[in-house]
């Protein structure tokens, strides 16, 4: 149910643009300059059950932090790896150089300004590319934390590896015939990556190849999480898993294994669009409803639909490719909420939520309504 309207944006036929118009992702709001850069690692206590051979787990994904001003002299990284573009551009049917249209802020290899980071997990959308939610990953580094948005292997579409190796996601999933039973197995290996990624940055073997890092590694002193739909059960499921991550945020989606019912200890927020609650949402309601005792708020988004958490809200509006759309599949794709207004709502609950949980502040617009941003209630 949840997964629907994504599974429409994808199997939408898009008619042939002849323009393709410049664009750059909506301009970050914090202090710092972000760099990203691509961090691959191997889970070799691990077998991927989805792999068509017998291989250990991969995982890739891109790392969004802060950088200094020095490092403009950086390029921008592509929007997308031109792998993961032309999955993008045939899937959609938009013309050959759309995604190289889209520009990002940050700077790729450019130096992390200091190897103490807080560290902020983050997982897609099922069926979804890492790179499609560069928007509030590149606005949480500019205010100074570490963003490691990971894709999910054999479930993100398509998944290339620095040694050229590629892993295609099973096509079905996206055809909208994918049994809970399937969902749950790809939402067991998206929790074992986050704990092996945790991991994995926290040893200076791996992480003094992060440009600006050295020898020495990073020094992860606080983590959090959040995710989209799929991912954002993930990281209700991995922070049931792992201590030492502190908070996380749900964007809209629904809740898979026992945290559904056994709640969390640690503070949690569930993030849904309209008219998607915990009166209608089964497992917001049992999550909601469980003895744990830990900080949470369900907020809601007023005109926002399930897809309305990703670039795609914005990038439709940036590229001019609402005209392209009949209103009724528009708003069962992104909602009526204006794409890039939803993303200053978006990227401003994250930073406080996050800046609550890493970084001792007050949180004071978790604490209830607020006149600037009329658009979210509290339920
Ligand atoms: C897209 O355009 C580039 C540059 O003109 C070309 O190299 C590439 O083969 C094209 N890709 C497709 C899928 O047509
Ligand atoms: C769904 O799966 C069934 C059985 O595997 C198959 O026959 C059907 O073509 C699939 N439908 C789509 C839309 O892929
Ligand atoms: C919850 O969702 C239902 C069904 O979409 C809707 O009727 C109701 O108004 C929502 N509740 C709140 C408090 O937004």
């Amino acid at each position: 149910m949840i997964l629907k309207p994504l599974l429409n944006l994808l199997c939408l036929s898009l008619p042939f643009l002849h323009h393709v118009t410049a664009v750059s992702l909506p301009a970050t709001t914090g202090p710092d300059k972000v760099g990203t850069y691509n961090f691959f690692i191997t889970d070799t206590t691990r077998k991927d059950v989805f792999a068509p051979t017998h291989e250990p787990r991969r995982i890739i994904m891109t790392l969004y932090y802060p950088t200094t001003s020095a490092s403009t002299n950086f390029p921008h990284p592509e929007y997308m790896s031109p792998v993961v573009a032309a999955h993008y551009e045939t899937t959609l049917e938009l013309p050959n150089g759309t995604v190289k249209s889209i520009t990002p802020n940050s700077y790729y290899g450019a130096p992390l300004k200091s190897p103490n980071v807080k560290l902020i997990l983050f997982s897609t959308g099922f069926g979804s590319s890492r790179y499609v939610y560069a928007t509030l990953a590149e606005d949480l580094a500019s205010h100074g934390y570490m963003v490691a948005a990971l894709d999910a292997t054999y479930d993100s579409p398509v998944v290339d590896f620095p040694d050229g190796k590629i892993a295609v996601a099973d096509p079905e999933n996206v055809a909208g015939n994918v049994t809970a039973e399937k969902v749950t197995k790809y939402y067991d290996e998206r929790v074992k990556d986050v704990l092996f990624t945790i991991k994995s940055l926290s040893m200076p073997s791996l992480t003094s190849v992060i440009p600006g890092v050295g020898a020495k590694g990073l020094k992860v002193e606080r983590v959090g999480m959040f995710g989209h739909s799929l991912g954002g059960a993930a990281a209700a499921g991995a922070m049931a898993a792992e201590d030492t991550i502190l908070g996380g945020v749900n964007l809209d989606g629904r809740f898979f294994g026992s945290v559904s019912t056994k709640g969390l200890k640690k503070p949690f927020v569930i993030f849904g669009a309209e008219g998607h609650n915990r009166t209608v949402e089964e497992t917001w309601k049992s999550f909601w409803n469980s003895p744990s005792k830990g900080w949470k708020r369900e907020l809601s988004l007023k005109g926002a639909a399930h897809v309305t958490f990703s670039d795609y809200a914005p990038l439709i509006e940036l590229l001019g490719l609402k005209k392209l759309f009949p209103k009724e599949v528009l708003e069962e794709i992104v909602g009526t909420i204006g794409g890039l207004r939803a993303m200053t709502i978006q990227r401003v609950y994250l930073k406080a939520f996050f800046d609550k949980v890493l970084a001792h502040s007050k949180g004071k617009l978790l604490n209830g309504p607020d006149p600037n941003y009329p658009e979210v209630s509290f339920i």
